[in-house]
């Protein structure tokens, strides 16, 4: 892998970034690491936004790939459910199925279970603030509880919790700066959600999330479609075409190449 390959695959532990090092693993290629990293500051990140075609908190579906240009899309059924999705728009998903595969391991409740599954998912569509796009995506099919996980996982990623078993992530020094400090809405929602009686909901989501990062587990969608079948409310005329306040954002997911 060259340096530049090696600093992207590293930007930042997100859904494609992950699939980026599963396909360089099994191309044979060896997991980036290597000396003492120096971590950029705010001010360095902010320097090199002008030095990209894409904003960073675009959605995986909008930005090409390594050679530069975005791939055909494989057209979606005409009722398509949750895990359509999955193959074929969220695919290959490995983050969110490492996330969840630990889950399960662990014994958590299948509300956090469906969360870790579905937590990131998002990134498809939107990346900034995506623990908000994710349970907004997904508040009218699935119990209140696992809405809440995803909505907060984004905030508690930024708060460590020992005695829960979670640490502020070394990556988050490379993908917001040192010398980071959560923006108001963010610290709001900390002190909104460390006090509330669902804490562990999104609590538990970071720590299986923290984990979930091994370019060379081998995941699928099976363990989880009994769980899929008891919590979540596939509608049946497929999402996109039910009508909820929501059902834009799955069409938008299932046709990014709508020009309008
Ligand atoms: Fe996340
Ligand atoms: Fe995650």
């Amino acid at each position: 892998m060259s340096h530049e390959a090696r600093a992207d695959a590293l930007e930042d532990y997100s859904i494609d970034q992950l699939d980026k090092a599963v396909a360089y693993a099994q191309q044979g290629g060896a997991q980036a690491q290597g000396g003492a990293e120096k971590y950029p500051t705010v001010a360095e990140l902010e320097a090199q936004i002008e030095t990209r075609n894409r904003r960073r908190g675009v959605g995986n579906l909008f930005v090409g790939g390594r050679d530069g240009n975005v791939r055909r899309l494989q057209k979606m059924p005409p009722k398509p459910t949750l895990v359509d999705f999955f193959k074929l728009r969220f695919a290959p998903a490995n983050h969110v199925l490492q996330s969840a595969t630990r889950a399960l391991k662990t014994g958590m409740s299948e509300e956090v279970v469906l969360a870790c599954l579905l937590h990131d998912t998002v990134h498809a569509l939107m990346k900034t603030d995506h623990g908000w796009w994710g349970a907004q995506l997904y508040e009218p099919y699935v119990p209140e509880k696992t809405s809440f996980g995803i909505r907060y996982h984004q905030t508690l990623r930024f708060y460590a919790d020992e005695e829960a078993g979670y640490e502020y992530p070394e990556s988050y020094h490379r993908t917001f700066g040192v010398d980071y400090a959560p923006p108001p809405h963010i610290q709001a929602a900390y002190k909104f959600v460390r006090n509330h009686k669902w804490y562990m909901e999104p609590r538990l989501v970071t720590v299986n999330d923290l984990y979930s990062f091994d370019p060379n587990a081998v995941v699928s969608i099976e363990p989880f479609i009994d769980i899929i079948g008891r919590h979540f409310k596939q509608p049946k005329e497929g999402l996109g075409n039910d009508n909820s306040p929501v059902a834009h954002m799955w069409r938008t997911i299932a046709n990014p190449d709508a020009p309008l």
